[in-house]
């Protein structure tokens, strides 16, 4: 959910107008991310004091207050050293307000203040904690309590450093978290830490780096000393691990490490700390994405990373990665919103989801980041889809192939529903988890349930370096790019692909299959040239929109290889118009939804020439025997389907199985074309965020 972002410059002057410039523009690269609120710390005074500017609503509405309050600051002396913190709030705890908005401080003079993406579950504990030691509320928010513990700890122990602190402080949590803190009593430094919420480290230097790897200093004393210890001021007493509100106060040592690393051949540099890639690559390639309770420390220019506990599989040091992706990529180009581009840009995307994994010529598939587990796999009980949204609707449209090809049982579950009822998970299960952004926390969470009973655990992501793809013990990346909209759309068909694509290895030798694995390969290498086509629909399915828009819902039907659709369309229809839409199995019509049928009620019907078409037809009969007038999505040519209704979308055949992705992307059409017209924010829907890392 929503952003951080902070920048540091250490010995490269910059004026105030360019740190507010590259704060704001982090931001705004963050936007798509989903937020209600923003807000800026930066430095006044010459450091000396800082200042907090917050607003609620976009990025623009901050960066034209900024533009104001500081409109007069001509002939501006560049600062040489200057840490500014930058947030997007999607609000959890406490409505949308500038009281609410990040960063929260500690106390009237901002001595601390902090962003924070995700919760803390323990915050009422935390709080009354510290409201017995005289410190009063300002926010309803979580976060607030951070703020203010830094402060506690930092009254009882002046002598700590900010990072210690922080560390201390973040013993203390509980919940999920990417924190990002500046003080005024340690100017020019930037303390971040994680967990549970991505947060990543962008390093900008005018020179190569001396090292690839930033080695991690892990605390000499494991235990942790206590706020009781704190009261104290001490850290002599028996350490046990526990926290504030379960009886006795807990436990919290100062971590002694004390060496910092300079891993730079010059002192100028500069940080960026940013909750994911898209808000730094424009500054910098070199990134290290932070693990849970890394503790990431800028201190006259140097970065240190330090952990309070040393396990034993854990490594010496954290990597730099190198960025591929461009700028451009993540740009909106000549479309009016990212999910148009992303809509426009599938027929691209299923082939990236390809490149390198389907050798069409000897029809042959290597699925590089799981062929080594494909033994085991093959000897698996059963497989699980698990997934949120969309991501659990691609589950559902390749689960028949999926079943066909593996002849294994597949189940596929809802991350959040799989959790609730503790599903039974056994050491020969096979786990997929499927998710774009790889950070969902349901997904996650179901992620680790199922690790923790000995499954082997599958990754099917967008997102490179995201937390399931880390913690998977092998997966695909499914290429697609990075998808900006809110609402998932080219992922979904490269999640699709990749699913095929692992039911293809699976089968590969299956004498009995050869010829249905020949049909799918075949239908796979055409499907760029089929998507090009669908697209061309585009003017067609606008004209529809304008039929639809006006009214309150939108019934999809249909079944088989194509209930799938229906699925993801009314989730589209639903997310991005606010109109009410179902997607309904054609087969439970006559069980209760055809009592909704009437000349009134828009209903879309996808109806294929395949293994179900013949019910599929009783289906669309017993509706426009209700006076029903549905639009009807229906293969190329098929007179007799259209027959039934005056308006119908024609689609490229192509092998039943991959059908479903030819019939979806009308549905993402229909639902951005309703959007613009019922004059919705396309790219981020209200009320929801592109990263859902709250459970
Ligand atoms: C898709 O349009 C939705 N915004 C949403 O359902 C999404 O698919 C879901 O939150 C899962 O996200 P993930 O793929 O990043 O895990
Ligand atoms: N829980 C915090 C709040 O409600 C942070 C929410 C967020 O991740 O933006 O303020």
């Amino acid at each position: 959910m929503c952003g951080i972002f902070a920048y540091l410059n250490y010995l490269t002057p910059k004026t105030r107008t360019e740190v507010l410039d590259l704060l704001v523009g982090g931001l705004k690269r963050l936007e798509y991310r989903g937020y209600d609120s923003t807000g800026v710390a930066i430095d006044v005074y010459q450091g000396k004091d800082i200042e907090l500017v917050k607003c609620v609503g976009r990025v623009k509405t901050l960066e034209d207050t900024l533009n104001e309050q500081y409109k007069d600051a001509t002939n501006e002396e560049p600062i040489p050293t200057h840490c500014g913190i930058a947030h997007t709030r999607w609000a959890t705890h406490g409505v949308p307000c500038e009281r609410n908005s990040h960063p929260q401080r500690s106390d009237e003079d901002n001595s601390f203040v902090v962003v924070h993406n995700g919760i803390i579950t323990n915050y009422k504990d935390v709080k009354t904690y510290l409201e017995k030691r005289g410190y009063s509320f300002e926010s309803d928010t979580d976060t607030e309590i951070i703020a203010k513990l830094v402060h506690y700890l930092y009254q009882q122990h002046p002598q700590y450093s900010f990072r210690e602190i922080v560390e201390q402080a973040v013993q203390q949590l509980e919940g999920a978290y990417a924190l990002c803190f500046k003080s005024k009593y340690y100017p020019g430094e930037c303390v971040a830490t994680r967990r549970g919420s991505p947060l990543l480290v962008g390093i900008k230097t005018k020179t190569r780096l001396a090292t690839d790897h930033i080695p991690i200093l892990y605390g000499k004393d494991d235990k942790q000393s206590s706020l009781q210890d704190a009261d104290n001021n001490s850290t002599t007493k028996e350490h046990r691990p526990h926290r504030l509100g379960r009886g006795d106060i807990p436990v919290i040592p100062r971590s002694e490490s004390t060496s910092e690393f300079m891993p730079l051949e010059d002192k100028e540099v500069e940080y960026f700390f940013a909750s994911d890639a898209s808000a730094v690559i424009e500054h910098t390639n070199r990134v290290i994405y932070l693990e849970d309770d890394d503790v990431a420390a800028v201190k006259e220019g140097t970065l240190s990373i330090h952990r309070l506990k040393k396990c034993l599989d854990d490594p010496h040091a954290r990597e730099i990665t190198t960025l591929k992706v461009e700028i451009q990529q993540i740009m909106k180009g000549n479309y009016d919103y990212f999910m148009q581009k992303e809509i426009f840009e599938q027929p691209e995307s299923v082939v990236n989801t390809m490149r390198g994994r389907v050798n069409f010529a000897d029809k042959t598939i290597i699925l590089g980041g799981i062929k080594e587990y494909i033994p085991e796999i093959k000897r698996c009980r059963r497989i699980m889809l698990i997934g949120c949204g969309t991501s659990y609707h691609s589950a559902v449209a390749t689960r028949q192939l999926m079943e066909e090809l593996t002849e294994l049982p597949v189940m596929v579950e809802l991350a959040s529903d799989f959790l609730d009822r503790n599903t039974p998970i056994f050491r020969d299960d096979v786990c997929f988890f499927i998710s774009q952004s790889g950070e969902t926390a349901d997904t996650l969470m179901a992620l680790r349930y199922c690790k923790q009973r000995g499954s082997l655990i599958v990754g099917i992501t967008n997102t490179v370096g995201s937390s399931i793809c880390r913690e998977s013990h092998c997966g695909v990346h499914i290429n697609a790019g990075p998808e900006i909209g809110v609402a998932s759309t080219k992922a979904y068909t490269s999640q699709f692909i990749s699913l095929v694509m692992f039911g293809l290895v699976m089968s590969e030798d299956r004498k009995s299959m050869a010829q249905r694995r020949q049909e799918i390969i075949l239908g796979l290498s055409n499907l760029d040239q089929q998507i090009r086509k669908v697209l061309q629909l585009d003017e067609k399915v606008k004209e529809i929109a304008k039929d639809l828009y006006q009214h309150k819902s939108l019934l999809i039907m249909g079944r088989g290889f194509n209930f799938a659709t229906c699925l993801e369309g009314a989730l589209k229809v639903k997310e991005l118009t606010y109109m009410h839409s179902e997607g309904i199995m054609a087969g439970e019509l006559k069980h209760g939804p055809l009592a909704l049928v009437d000349d009134l009620m828009p209903v879309m019907m996808i109806v294929m020439r395949d293994p179900v078409y013949t019910k599929c037809m009783n289906a669309l009969q017993q509706v426009v025997s209700r006076n029903g007038r549905p639009i009807i999505i229906c293969e190329e040519g098929d007179q007799e389907t259209q027959s039934y209704s005056s308006r119908s979308l024609e689609i490229p055949r192509t092998v039943d199985c991959l059908q479903g992705i030819l019939t979806v992307i009308p549905m993402q059409l229909l639902s951005y074309h309703i959007a613009v017209l019922r004059g919705c924010d396309v790219d981020c829907p209200r009320n929801l965020a592109k990263s859902v890392t709250v459970e």
